[in-house]
This record gives structure tokens, sequence and C-alpha cells, in this order.
């Protein structure tokens, strides 16, 4: 039988990276409203406090978690930090990413070695973290922020490209190594979400482009993508492992829509 209450996350606790604002700030409000206590991760610590004032003025329970998530050697420390001070740790999301557009001859390496250790060196660092006390509760949920470009490409964002296919593969392997914990390990794929990361794109050719090329004829709001999360995170899912869920509103299922009206029914 299926109840509401397998969607509750009544009495867990969530940590949620990059989630001061954007599509992370959105995942941790959903969590929040479903029961969870949401920790707050971001890099600066009025960002994050500021994202928790408003939950905690919604009804909910969050608290900040401000570090860096490329600061690896201390990853172990600051999770084990949290656990003590909250008592348990039922729910990881691995949303903090950046994105950075330049054609390969202004990429340097520098920028690519960036862009992998943010979006995909972060999230085994993290996941590597939390299955340890995850294991120890005999249940947990990791939730990794992958992409469209987890499946697809386009030019000038290569980087990004290579660490999003990387979450995916990250995703299957720690679902294949974890299950038998009662962890499970999934991925939600935004296709085109209107947050500062594409502020700049707005008003521009490209902005139209996406629109045209989505069934859904627009962009997302961050908010759309929560009820994924409170599913993924939740008893609902559990035994939902090692997936990506598209929350692009067709936009993968049909990459091809606009050059095949062009071709005509017949191609
Ligand atoms: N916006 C989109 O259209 C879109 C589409 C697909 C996937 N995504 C993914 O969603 C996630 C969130 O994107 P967004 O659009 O909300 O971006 P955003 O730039 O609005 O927010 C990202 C947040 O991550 C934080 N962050 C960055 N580096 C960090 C670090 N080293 N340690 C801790 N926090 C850090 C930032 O301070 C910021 O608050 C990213 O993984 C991104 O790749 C976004």
């Amino acid at each position: 039988m299926v109840t509401l209450s397998q969607f509750s996350l009544e009495g867990q606790v969530a940590l949620i990276t990059g989630a001061g604002r954007g599509i992370g700030f959105a995942f941790a409000r959903a969590l929040s409203q479903a029961g969870a206590h949401v920790l707050i991760n971001d890099l600066n610590e009025d960002t994050a406090r500021a994202a928790c004032a408003q939950l905690i003025a919604e009804g909910g329970q969050a608290s900040p978690a401000v570090f860096d998530v490329t600061d690896f050697d201390k990853l172990d420390g600051i999770v084990d930090d949290l656990v003590a001070t909250h008592g348990r740790l039922d729910i990881l999301m691995n949303n903090a990413g950046i994105l950075i557009r330049a054609p390969i001859e202004d990429h340097p390496m520098r920028d690519f070695c960036r862009v992998i250790d943010i979006n995909l060196n972060a999230v085994y660092a993290m996941a590597r973290a939390c299955a340890r006390p995850m294991k120890a509760q005999k249940r947990g949920r990791i939730i990794n922020t992958g992409s469209v470009m987890s499946i697809s490409s386009r030019p000038g964002v290569i980087s990004y490209t290579a660490s999003k296919h990387g979450v995916l593969g990250l995703t299957r392997g720690l679902a294949a190594e974890l299950g038998p914990d009662n962890i499970t390990v999934n991925a939600i794929g935004p296709g085109y979400i209107l947050t500062e990361m594409n502020r700049h794109v707005l008003g521009t050719a490209f902005e139209t482009s996406i629109s045209d090329r989505t069934p859904m004829a627009r962009w997302a709001a961050p908010e759309e993508l929560g009820g994924t999360a409170v599913f993924l995170a939740s008893d609902a899912a559990s035994f939902v492992t090692g997936q990506i869920l598209m929350v692009d509103g067709g936009l993968t299922s049909n990459s091809l829509l606009v050059e095949s009206a062009n071709l005509g029914a017949s191609s």
C-alpha cells in the first residue's frame, strides 16, 4: 500500500552541499518541508546562515555547515563532527558545482582541474566520508546532482561534461558497492534551471534555443526539482538505486526535436 507517510523525512538529518542558493537551496527547502533537519553547506557563512534563517522562519529545522567540499583531507573530520553534533546522518545530497564555459584554447588545465575537483572528486570524497556513519546506521541515501550533460554534450563545456558523466559513473559504482549496507545512491539530472549559474544567458538566443528544444517549451525554476529529491530520499524509493532521474522537461528524450522538425516527418 502506498501512503503519504512513506515520503516523510521526519526525524532524519540531511546534509546538502552548495545549498546556500539555487538548486541546492531548493533541495534543502523540499527536504525540510518533508520533515528533515537540513544541514546547509556552502562556502560562505553569511549565505549559509541566511538560508537556514529562511527555512527556520518557514517552520523547518536547519543548521549551517560551512566548508569547502574540495578540502578533501578535512572532510572525514567535518562529517564526524556533524554526526556528533546532530546525532545521525541519513541523507547526503552532493550538489555543489561550478560551470566554466570556454572553448578548449581558453580552458587551461588549472580550470579543468578546478571543475573536476568540485563537481566530481568532491562527490566521491563526501560520499566516502558519509558512507561510514550510514553503514553504522544500516541505512542511507546519497543523491548526486548530475545534469543533462551526464548523458550528452555540446561545445564549450568540456570539463563540465566530463565531470557530470563522471557523476553518473560514481553514482553507479557507489550504488553497486553500498547496496548491501542498505544505502541507495542515485542522481538527479536537471535540465536548464534558472539560477545564478545561468543568469548571464537570460535574454540571449541560447535561452530561446533551449526552450525550443525542450518539450515543456521552457526553463524550470529550482523548486521544480524538490519533489524528486524528497522521493529519492524517502522510503518510497527504498529499492531505487544506481539511477539517474532526469528532470529536464523532456530535453534529453527529445534532443533532435528541432532538427527532426526541419527534416520533415519522413526522416
Ligand atoms: N542551473 C542549471 O541549469 C543546472 C543544470 C544542471 C545541473 N546543475 C547543477 O546543479 C548544481 C547547483 O547548481 P546551481 O545552478 O544551483 O548553481 P549556483 O551557482 O546557483 O549554486 C552553487 C552553490 O554551490 C556553492 N559552491 C560552489 N563551490 C563550492 C565548494 N567548493 N564548496 C561548497 N559549496 C560550493 C556556491 O557557493 C553556490 O551557493 C550544480 O552541481 C550544477 O552543476 C545546474
